[in-house]
């Protein structure tokens, strides 16, 4: 396929940009040839984790499975784009584990809180504040931001464009 399979792992705050960040690099490595497939929680809480919520036990079923899918996409030597809240440095450690550290590249979309809950894309923010919603990352539950990983993009600073651009020079050296 004239690709090395790798799994690009965006963690970041619900509403961080992940997931939009994630499709406009899925388009730009296609535009070159790039052979991707991008998992997120729209695709993989619809269908393989719908019964799975978000207490730490559910969140690490969540990854489990995803980094074990992920496995498989290696295998057939696809360029998986995983964006998910990922919460914990253990959680990011199992699926580092799963996957295999040499495939596995992790890159932080790192948006503070209250530029996160100001945008409140989807009103969750909204929700959890007035305790609709139990164990909300980055409100009643935690976030660990990643210490060192390979790629850190910060959205109130950089475009979605740029951010692509950084991750095709540092991973694609193109
Ligand atoms: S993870 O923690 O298990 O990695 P995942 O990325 O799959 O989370 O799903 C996060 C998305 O689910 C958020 O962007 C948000 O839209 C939605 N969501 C619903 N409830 C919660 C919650 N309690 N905490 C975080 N996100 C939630």
């Amino acid at each position: 396929m004239n690709q090395k399979a790798k799994v690009l792992w965006f963690t970041g705050l619900s509403g961080s940009g992940k997931s939009t960040i994630a499709i406009a690099l899925e388009k730009e490595l296609y535009a070159r040839g790039f052979y991707c497939y991008l998992l997120d929680g729209d695709n993989v809480r619809t269908g393989l984790c719908n019964n799975l919520g978000f207490t730490t036990e559910e969140r690490s079923e969540n990854i489990r499975r995803i980094s074990e899918t992920s496995k498989l996409f290696i295998d057939a030597g696809v360029i998986c784009i995983n964006a998910f809240v990922s919460p914990t440095i253990e959680i990011r450690q199992m699926a580092k584990d799963i996957i295999g550290e040499e495939h596995f590249i992790e890159v932080y979309v790192n948006t503070p809180l209250e530029v996160c809950e100001a945008r409140d894309v989807k009103g969750l923010y909204k929700k959890a504040r007035a305790g609709e919603i139990k164990n909300f990352t980055g409100i009643d539950a935690p976030y660990e931001a990643p210490l060192n990983p390979q790629i850190e993009i910060k959205t109130v600073a950089q475009s979605i464009e740029e951010a692509c651009q950084l991750i095709i020079n540092q991973i694609f050296n193109q």
